[in-house]
């Protein structure tokens, strides 16, 4: 941490003391969270995306700056501006019309390029163009899917999207620090911002949970089967290795929430050793490996009909032929 001194008076931000953390977040997965137009580099790199489904076709062009959703088939045809394009690699568009909000029925995929149903719709059969558009989403989602991927998008209660900033700000994790920056420019004195890094594992995987859906999440939405590799806190916690109280295992042991996640298997290794390369104590060894460890104890899951990957975090010895445990 450094201070930047010489700045004005009342101009110290983030920036000025935390440099790092506000340097890198913004660029993260979750620091972006939804594209706005001029953001929007998947469609800006893909002008034109087209695709068939239920005899209807999907034609997303850019033209000026904004792409344009399409749908035509039975019916006639509809066509709306894409302003909320959702995620980073993987894509769904929140898109609103007649005063009523839509997940469109088809998101862009990386690893074909291109466009196929959304996870999730597949059982949809639509009869008409606006059933085709999208699934429609009730106010209470739209505000849930702002709420986990943008900061400022509800206030008391109500869904306004002028007030909307995509992505995950300091103060959505960090609960006082707008308070904490004004102290620090000499407004009222305010607590410092908890320190999330003492939390244990079990309560890490609560607050980062909130969004990537806890154990109790997943039971209450009854999400069983290969659908619930997304939900980390989940999987993390049916694994021998979740020491509820041991801080090694919680989920910042292994990401920096400032950073996107390291890709290299290796870069894992010192993580599963702080536990399981302790010579002497109750953490057995490998009789198998002795680098890659995740690369055979958290298979990467591909998910029904969803042409992406995840890591399952419920690691674990895989056996041949068993299945997706749970
Ligand atoms: C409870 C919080 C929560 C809600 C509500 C939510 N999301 Fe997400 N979303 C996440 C998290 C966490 C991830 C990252 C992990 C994953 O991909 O499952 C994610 C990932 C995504 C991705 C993939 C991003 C990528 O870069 O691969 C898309 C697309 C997406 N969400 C769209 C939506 C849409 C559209 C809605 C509303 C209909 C919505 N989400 C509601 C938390 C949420
Ligand atoms: C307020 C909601 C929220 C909280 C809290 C949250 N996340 Fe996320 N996280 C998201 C969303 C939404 C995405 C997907 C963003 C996208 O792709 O556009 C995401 C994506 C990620 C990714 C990137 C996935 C990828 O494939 O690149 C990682 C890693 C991650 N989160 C880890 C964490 C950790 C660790 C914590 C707890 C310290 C945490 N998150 C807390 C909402 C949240
Ligand atoms: C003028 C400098 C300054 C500014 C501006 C500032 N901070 Fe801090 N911040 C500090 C100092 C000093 C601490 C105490 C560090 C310690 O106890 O080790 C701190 C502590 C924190 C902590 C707790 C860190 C921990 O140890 O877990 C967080 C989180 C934090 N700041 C976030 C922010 C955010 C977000 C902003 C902008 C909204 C901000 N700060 C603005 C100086 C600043
Ligand atoms: C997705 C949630 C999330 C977001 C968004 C987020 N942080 Fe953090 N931050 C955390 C967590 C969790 C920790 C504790 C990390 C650990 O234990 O390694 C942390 C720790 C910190 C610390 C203490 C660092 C240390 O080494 O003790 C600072 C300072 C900080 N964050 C600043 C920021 C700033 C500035 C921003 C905005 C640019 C930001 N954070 C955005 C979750 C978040
Ligand atoms: C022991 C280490 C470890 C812990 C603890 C851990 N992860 Fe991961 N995580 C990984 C590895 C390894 C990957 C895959 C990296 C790669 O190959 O791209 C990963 C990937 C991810 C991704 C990217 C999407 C995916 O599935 O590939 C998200 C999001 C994520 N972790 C969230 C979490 C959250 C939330 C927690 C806490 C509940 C957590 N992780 C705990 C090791 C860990
Ligand atoms: C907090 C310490 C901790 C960390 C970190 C940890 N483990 Fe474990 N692991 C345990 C405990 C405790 C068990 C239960 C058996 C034992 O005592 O060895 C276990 C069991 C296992 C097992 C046997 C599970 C079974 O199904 O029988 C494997 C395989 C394993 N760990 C691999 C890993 C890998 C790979 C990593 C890193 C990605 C890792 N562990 C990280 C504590 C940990
Ligand atoms: C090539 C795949 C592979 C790699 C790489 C690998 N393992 Fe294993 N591991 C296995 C298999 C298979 C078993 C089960 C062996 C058996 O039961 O005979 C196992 C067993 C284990 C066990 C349980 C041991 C016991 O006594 O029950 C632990 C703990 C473990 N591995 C941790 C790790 C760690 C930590 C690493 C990285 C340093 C690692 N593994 C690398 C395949 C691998």
């Amino acid at each position: 941490m450094s201070l930047a001194l010489g700045a004005p008076a009342g101009k110290f931000t983030c920036a000025s003391c935390h440099a790092v953390e506000a340097r890198t977040e913004p660029k993260t997965a979750m620091g972006i969270g939804i594209e706005l137009p001029a953001d929007q580099e998947i469609l800006k790199a893909h002008p034109k995306l087209s695709y068939t489904a239920n005899g209807y076709s999907y034609v997303i062009e850019r033209h000026g700056g904004v792409s344009t959703y399409t749908v035509s088939g039975p019916g006639g045809a509809v066509s709306v501006p894409i302003r909320y394009a959702f995620g980073v690699r993987m894509q769904t568009y929140v898109l609103e019309t007649g005063g009523k909000f839509y997940e469109s029925l088809v998101s862009y995929y990386p690893p074909i390029g291109g466009l196929a149903i959304t996870m999730g719709s597949e059982r949809i059969q639509p009869k008409t163009p606006l059933e085709a558009l999208g699934r429609p989403v009730g106010m209470e989602e739209v505000e849930a899917c702002f709420g986990c991927h943008s900061t400022g998008a509800v206030a008391g209660g109500k869904l306004d999207l002028s007030a909307m900033r995509p992505g995950l700000e300091c103060e959505h994790c960090h609960e006082g620090a707008a308070a904490h920056e004004a102290a620090m420019n000499g407004g009222p004195a305010a607590a410092m911002p908890k320190k999330l890094g003492e939390l244990k594992a079990e309560d890490m995987s609560e607050f980062c949970g909130q969004c990537h859906r806890t154990w109790a999440t997943v039971l209450r939405m009854r999400v069983f089967g290969p659908l619930n590799v997304r939900f980390q806190p989940y999987r993390l916690a049916n694994s021998k290795c979740f020491l509820g109280d041991d801080k090694r295992i919680a989920c910042t042991a292994c990401h920096d929430p400032h950073e996107d996640p390291v890709r290299e298997t290796a870069a894992y290794d010192s993580k599963c050793l702080a536990c399981h390369g302790t010579a002497g104590t109750r953490f057995r060894k490998c009789p198998v490996g002795t680098r890659d460890c995740a690369s055979c104890h958290m298979p990467k899951v591909e998910l029904p009909g969803g042409h992406v990957k995840f890591t399952d975090h419920m690691i674990r010895v895989v056996r041949a032929g068993e299945g997706y445990p749970f």
